[in-house]
Parts: structure tokens; C-alpha cells; sequence
């Protein structure tokens, strides 16, 4: 009797338990379609990624309605993928506010991971962080050497690596999976460019606060933890989750010992504003207290990350979609040879316009930021004249949506095709602005809050791309098949290729 009578008290509180994780609030838009909580959490229990999960569920509701009430990250939130109601959030930064992990989910492993920093935090705060930071993010002429440098020796490494891959069984010429060189590449130039500080990872071997990325990105991305944040609150339970926290702490004591402990300091301190780095406009912040230590380490943190992690993966796709369209990377490659220079500067890389459409083109299909449901409403809202939504409630976008959707972009909406963005440069950027502005191309977001990175991002894509080409020829080695990440930052997981030197 005793035994039953525990049974059914334990499925009472489970069914209790389940209702208060998924019930819908009663005054959330119910005429939106409703996504159902299963598709968040497929990757539980299956590989799909992220743009099978898009086309089987969230294609048509999200074209049809623009709008759509999802389960992310442990709550009912409404996704946006309409360029009218994207644009009216992007405006109106006062009533959808930022909102990062540090208020949605405080506890969690990420939120110690990020902090309060300039992406995710909202008025004063992100007015205070945008006025020390934003001169070293936005310069009229970054230093391209670290660039240069970066990419040529990240080719020397792959064709080293291509010339040692082992044949496969049947004979088949080996292949090279390019992440992990791509990551340390990208976090060479982000330190030489914005933390004053070469990382030396592609020169060294096991450069830890390199390792850490890999075990982070992992980290975050786990499924259980991503859906059921709430989780992160029991770190003596899930001892994995006790080990993330540890991670994220050596990852911060790393990268400010680095920074803090570098000789630029005295190097600098008389130099112009303009010249300087976003290391040492932070830590002049810090000296005279205009910032915390805390918020001088979340901010160091997110330079860190979002500054190499986005051109990564939109590396990792270019890899993929220009290994697999020949035709593309063959026309980009004229037009890279037809140019008189081995040296990329930027003014040799910005009149390029084949290049400029082609990473253009690569931004809109493979946007490394997808999605992200990251703001949430100070007052009730209502968003397109009819969808009232009430305060507190968290709203998200859909870049990825909204740029492959065929009522924008034609027909082809789906297909790589860099010519749609014009001829020239000066139509291509025209281009770039409208669709921006009009919240049909976001892959930077757009209004308040766009990013700030946008410039230096392009411009180290273009320079890599330019070194690239220049030196080899790539196709998609022919036991790999496409798979994206089921969530989080949109990249091919795993890609692998073959290189020839263009003069083979
Ligand atoms: C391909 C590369 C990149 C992509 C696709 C990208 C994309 C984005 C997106 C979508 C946002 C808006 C995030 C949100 O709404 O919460 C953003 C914000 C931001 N990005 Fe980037 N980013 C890239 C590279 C960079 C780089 C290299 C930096 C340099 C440090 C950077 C710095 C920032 C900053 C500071 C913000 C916050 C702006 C604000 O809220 O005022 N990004 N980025």
C-alpha cells in the first residue's frame, strides 16, 4: 500500500513538475502558431540540424505568420522572422531590451561565462561599455598584417596537412577536417587585433586558453543543460555541470592574467585613441574605476569570444559551400589572380567585387548567428499592429529564416548565388544597406544594436580569402556529407576537404 501510495505521489509531482516547465502562460499570443516543445528538444535525441529542424517545423508557420511561440531555453518565448516586425524590435531597443543569459538564467554556466557585457546587457550599462570599446572594434584602418600574416601561415599548415593525410582503405586521397586550424586562426588575429596580444596558437602547440574554446563550445551546446537550464542550479548533482563552471573560471583567470599582465601598458599610454586596443581601452576603464573588475572580465570575455568564434564558423561554411561550388570558387579565384599584388591590403580587398558578393552571399545562407531569443519586453508591446505581447516576455529572431525565405529573395532564395548582390562594389554595399535596413538580410542584426564588429569581420574574411585562393584549390572530400549544428552558432559540424596548391 505504502509502495503504490509513493508511486502515485511520485508521477503527481513528475505531471506537476512537467506542467510548470511547459505550460503556456495564459497571456501569451495564443492565435500565433505554436511550435510544439518537441522540436526543442529533438537534438535530445536526434542529429538534425539546424536547417533540417528549420524546414520541417518552422519554415512554414514562421513564413506564414511571421511569428511564432516556441519553448527555448526552459520557457515559452515568440520567435520573429518577418523583416516588418524584425525591424520594429531592432528600432525599438527601449521596449524589446536586451536581455543575456546573465538576467534570463543568472545561475547558469553560460551566464558565468558572459556576464554583463556590451552584447547582452541594456541602457546605461551597454552606453558606458559601447563608449570605451567601440573605438577599437570600429577603425578606419585596422592593422591587416596580423591578418596576412595569420592566414598565409594557416595555409602553409593545411597543405602540410593535406600532404601527410593518410589514403583511406579503397585508396581514396585523405582529406583535412579544418576546424581546429580555423579556430586557432581566428583567435590569433582576434588577439592581435583587439588584445594586443598574439595568442601564437597556430605557431604552438596545446595554447590552453585555445584548448578551452574547444571543451566551452562543447560545454555550452549540450542539449540536456541548453534546454533545461535550471539544471546549472545543482552543480553537487550533475558533477559535468560542476566541471563547466571550473572550465569557464580557468578560461577568465587565463585571458585576464594574459591581458593584465602584458608589457603594452607603458608601451602605449601616450598613444592616440584611435590606435588603440580594446585590451587597454578597457583596463585604462578599469584604472580609473569607470568599470568594475567584474565588468572588465566579462567584457575582455566577450571580445574574446565573439570576436574569433562567429569568422570562424563562416570559414568553416565557406570551406564547405565553395568546396562543394567549384564553379564559385573558380570565378573568385580569377578574380583574385587577375589582381597585380600578393599583398591584400584593404584597399586592394574592398575593390574587389566578386569577393565582396561571395562573402556577402556566404553571410546570408550560413549566418553564424542564426537565431537568438535574447531580448525581452519592459512594457506589454504590440508587435505589428496585432500580436499584443506582455511584459516580460522574451522575443526572438531568425536571420536564417528570413534570409533563405523565397517571398524576399526569389526563387532561388535557397541557392548560392553571389551575382544577385550586382556588379559593383558600390551596388553590392548599396544592397548590403537596404536589405539591412529593411530586416530582410541581419547576419550583423541591424538598427541599435547591430554589430560592431561588422568591418573588421568583413575585412579579415576577405584578406583570408584572398591568401586562400591565391595558393590552393579545395573540393570536399568524398566521405563527408553536410551536417550543421543542431543549435547554437550555424556551421558545418566536422568538415573535411582536400587541398591542391593552385599551381598543381
Ligand atoms: C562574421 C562575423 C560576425 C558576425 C556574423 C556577427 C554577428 C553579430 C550579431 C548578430 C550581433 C547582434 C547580437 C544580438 O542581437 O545579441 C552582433 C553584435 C555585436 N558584435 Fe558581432 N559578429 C561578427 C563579428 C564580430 C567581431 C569580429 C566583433 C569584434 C569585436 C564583434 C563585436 C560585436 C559587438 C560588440 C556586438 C554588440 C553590439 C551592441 O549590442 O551594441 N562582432 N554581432
Amino acid at each position: 500500500m505504502t509502495i503504490i501510495l509513493t508511486i502515485l505521489l511520485g508521477f503527481f509531482f513528475f505531471g506537476v513538475l512537467l506542467w510548470y516547465y511547459f505550460h503556456i502562460p495564459g497571456d501569451l499570443p495564443r492565435h500565433l502558431p505554436l511550435i510544439p516543445v518537441y522540436v526543442s528538444l529533438i537534438s535530445l535525441w536526434n542529429d538534425m540540424g539546424q536547417d533540417e529542424i528549420y524546414e520541417r517545423w518552422l519554415r512554414k508557420p514562421l513564413e506564414k505568420h511571421g511569428a511564432v511561440l516556441i519553448w527555448f531555453a526552459g520557457r515559452w518565448s515568440i520567435l520573429v522572422a518577418r523583416p516588418r516586425y524584425l525591424t520594429e524590435i531592432f528600432r525599438n531597443e527601449d521596449l524589446y531590451a536586451k536581455a543575456g543569459s546573465q538576467v534570463k538564467i543568472p545561475w547558469s554556466v553560460i551566464a558565468s561565462l558572459v556576464g554583463d557585457n556590451i552584447i547582452n546587457t541594456h541602457g546605461e550599462n551597454w552606453k558606458l561599455y559601447t563608449q570605451i570599446m567601440k573605438p577599437g572594434m570600429q577603425k578606419r584602418d585596422f592593422d591587416t598584417n596580423p591578418m596576412v600574416r595569420k592566414s598565409e601561415r594557416l595555409v602553409d599548415i593545411l597543405l602540410e596537412k593535406q600532404r601527410v593525410a593518410k589514403c583511406n582503405d579503397l585508396g581514396h586521397e585523405g582529406g583535412v577536417a579544418v576546424n581546429s586550424d580555423v579556430q586557432k586562426w581566428a583567435i590569433d588575429v582576434m588577439g592581435e587585433s583587439f588584445l594586443d596580444y598574439d595568442f601564437q596558437c597556430l605557431e604552438k602547440s596545446h595554447v590552453r586558453v585555445e584548448e578551452l574554446q574547444t571543451i566551452i563550445k562543447k560545454t555550452l551546446f549540450q542539449p540536456l543543460y541548453f534546454n533545461f537550464p535550471v539544471l546549472d542550479k545543482y552543480p553537487n548533482i550533475f558533477t559535468s555541470r560542476r566541471r563547466a563552471f571550473v572550465i569557464m573560471k580557468e578560461f577568465e583567470d587565463k585571458l585576464y592574467n594574459i591581458v593584465l599582465t602584458n608589457p603594452r601598458k607603458e608601451r602605449q599610454a601616450t598613444e592616440k585613441i584611435k590606435n588603440k586596443q580594446v585590451a587597454q581601452l578597457l583596463e585604462e576603464a578599469l584604472d580609473v574605476g569607470k568599470i568594475n573588475d567584474t565588468q572588465f572580465r566579462a567584457n575582455l570575455k566577450i571580445t574574446f569570444l565573439t570576436a574569433h568564434e562567429n569568422v570562424q564558423q563562416l570559414m568553416n561554411s565557406t570551406f564547405w559551400e565553395l568546396g562543394k561550388n567549384l564553379e564559385v570558387q573558380n570565378r573568385l579565384r580569377t578574380e583574385i589572380l587577375g589582381v597585380e599584388t600578393d599583398t591584400p591590403t584593404t584597399e586592394v580587398v574592398n575593390r574587389m567585387p566578386y569577393l565582396t558578393a561571395t562573402i556577402f552571399e556566404l553571410l546570408r545562407l550560413y549566418p553564424p548567428v542564426s537565431q537568438l531569443i535574447n531580448r525581452v519586453t519592459l512594457q506589454p508591446a504590440v508587435l505589428g499592429g496585432d500580436i499584443h505581447i506582455p511584459a516580460r516576455t522574451w522575443v526572438g529572431w531568425n536571420a536564417y529564416g528570413v534570409q533563405i525565405d523565397k517571398n524576399i529573395w526569389g526563387p532561388t532564395a535557397q541557392e548560392f548565388i553571389p551575382e544577385r548582390w550586382g556588379t559593383t562594389v558600390d551596388e553590392m554595399q548599396a544592397k548590403f544597406r537596404k536589405e539591412t535596413v529593411r530586416g530582410t538580410y541581419i547576419p550583423f542584426n541591424a538598427h541599435t544594436r547591430k554589430c560592431l564588429g561588422q568591418g573588421f569581420a568583413l575585412l579579415e574574411m576577405k584578406i583570408m580569402l584572398f591568401v586562400l585562393l591565391r595558393k590552393v584549390k579545395w573540393t570536399i572530400h568524398q566521405d563527408y556529407t553536410l551536417k550543421l549544428t543542431p543549435g547554437g552558432i550555424l556551421a558545418p559540424i566536422g568538415c573535411k576537404v582536400v587541398f591542391r596548391r593552385v599551381e598543381d
